[in-house]
């Protein structure tokens, strides 16, 4: 029999009701904040990716689904959408005019990765995207966005850590600093550190390995090599979040695994996720939007897991909230069109209502309505058909009651 591929999944029940909760929920939030909804492809161009992620970058060089299409084009399912969704405005002309721009995406995204809890091979993100400013203050503006989204899902024991990785100006100091620093103690780095110090050396202080974090120890701190301006604008960056009460610690060791960050990076971890411990991240990135051939358009973002925020709310919820809907029994044909006409009439009210339309005998309609946690059951017979009424049997209660067809609508509101 098929199986699902390695490292992909099938989303149904109690954990597709968590990811339709969560999408409603940042829908909801993110419209009171301007954010308008783009859907980019899942396929595109190799060198969307390899010229913004960068071709140092783990995503890059292990984790990309790439093949040639049958009209030999180099392509790759996204692992990632800021380049996409880069890619697309610049496609557009979505940026000449240079207006801000809030745009926010889900969707899968897929990375060859090793499987753990919470890790997939697809996986799915939640993104959003301010494109046009390059202030502190749209940074604090998208930061309380993301904290009223986790907060209206109920989320607690989260932390923001953030970080200035400088720019392209100061990063060369910076990476002389670290260099030095390593090579005094080479020996006690991993081998993918002796890789990284060549071709990324930010990426060794974001090493999981505990060996390279213990050697670590006294590393150079990156915000003491920052240009002025990437100074005051990390400064003025905490004093809006310690205005607006939004708790974070400074971490100088994250550093992010992607390469097109600039000045500000943050991640969002929560304690509840164990090893996985990233819910999100993001940063500025105001040189990706020329590099890969627009304008100069400085540019904010983050994207958060949506499979890992679905596994902290059903740990700390429970199940998703659901609301099956009542079930419609008519028994026999005159009943059948007559469920039919009426449940017509009652979806366009808004009511939801569900027609048992198997012509099944009474016993096995109410066994089904029980298995799908229905609260009501209508059963339509001749008797009912002759009365104008309906039998409503309440099946957690188990008791039955008469509603004349006219009520039937406000008995199942209230
Ligand atoms: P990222 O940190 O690579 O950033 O991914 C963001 C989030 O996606 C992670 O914090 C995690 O929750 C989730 N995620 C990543 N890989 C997996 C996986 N294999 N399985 C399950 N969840 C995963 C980005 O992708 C950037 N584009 C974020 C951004 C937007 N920066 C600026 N704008």
């Amino acid at each position: 029999m098929a199986q699902s591929v390695k490292g992909t999944r099938d989303l149904f029940g109690n954990e597709m009701a968590w990811f339709q909760r969560i999408e409603d929920t940042a829908r909801r939030v993110f419209a009171r904040h301007g954010y308008e909804e783009i859907r980019t492809p899942v396929l595109e161009e190799i060198e969307v990716f390899k010229r913004s992620v960068g071709e140092s970058s783990d995503i890059v060089n292990k984790e990309m689904y790439e093949f040639m299409d049958k009209g030999g084009r180099h392509v790759v399912m996204r692992p990632e959408n800021t380049a996409g969704v880069v890619r697309a405005m610049i496609q557009h002309k979505l940026l000449i005019n240079n207006d801000p721009k809030l745009l926010y995406y889900i969707g899968p995204m897929f990375r060859y990765e090793r499987m753990q809890a919470g890790r997939y091979r697809q996986f799915w993100q939640i993104g959003a995207e301010s494109f046009g400013v390059a202030s502190p203050e749209s940074e604090a503006e998208s930061l309380l966005m993301l904290m009223a989204f986790l907060q209206e899902l109920g989320l607690k024991h989260l932390s923001l850590s953030i970080n200035s990785v400088g720019t392209s100006e100061c990063r060369p100091a910076f990476h002389a600093a670290i260099r030095a620093f390593f090579q005094a103690r080479e020996e006690r780095f991993c081998e993918d550190c002796h890789r990284r110090i060549d071709t990324n050396p930010l990426r060794v202080l974001d090493c999981k390995s505990p060996g390279c974090q213990a050697a670590l120890e006294g590393h150079p701190v990156i915000t003491e090599y920052l240009d002025e301006a990437s100074q005051r604008h990390h400064l003025r960056l905490k004093e809006l979040l310690t205005a607006l009460d939004v708790p974070f610690e400074e971490n100088p060791r994250l550093v992010r695994g992607l390469d097109y960050y600039t000045r500000t990076a943050f991640e969002v971890l929560s304690s509840d996720l164990g090893a996985q411990s990233a819910l999100l991240g993001g940063g500025r990135y105001d040189g990706l939007v020329k590099h890969l051939g627009g304008p100069e358009v400085p540019a904010f973002g983050w994207a958060i897991g949506l499979d890992r925020l679905a596994m902290l709310m059903q740990q700390l919820h429970g199940n998703a909230p659901l609301s099956p809907p009542a079930l419609l029994i008519p028994l026999g044909e005159a009943a059948a069109l007559k469920a039919l006409l009426l449940a017509r009439d009652w979806w366009s009210q808004g009511l939801a209502i569900q027609v048992e339309t198997r012509g099944t005998n009474l016993k096995k309609a109410l066994t089904s309505a029980n298995r799908q946690g229905s609260k009501w059951a209508l059963i339509l017979g001749d008797g009912e058909l002759e009365q104008g009424v309906v039998s409503a049997k309440d099946l957690s209660a188990g008791t039955q009651e008469t509603w004349p067809l006219e009520e039937v609508p406000a008995r199942l509101r209230g």
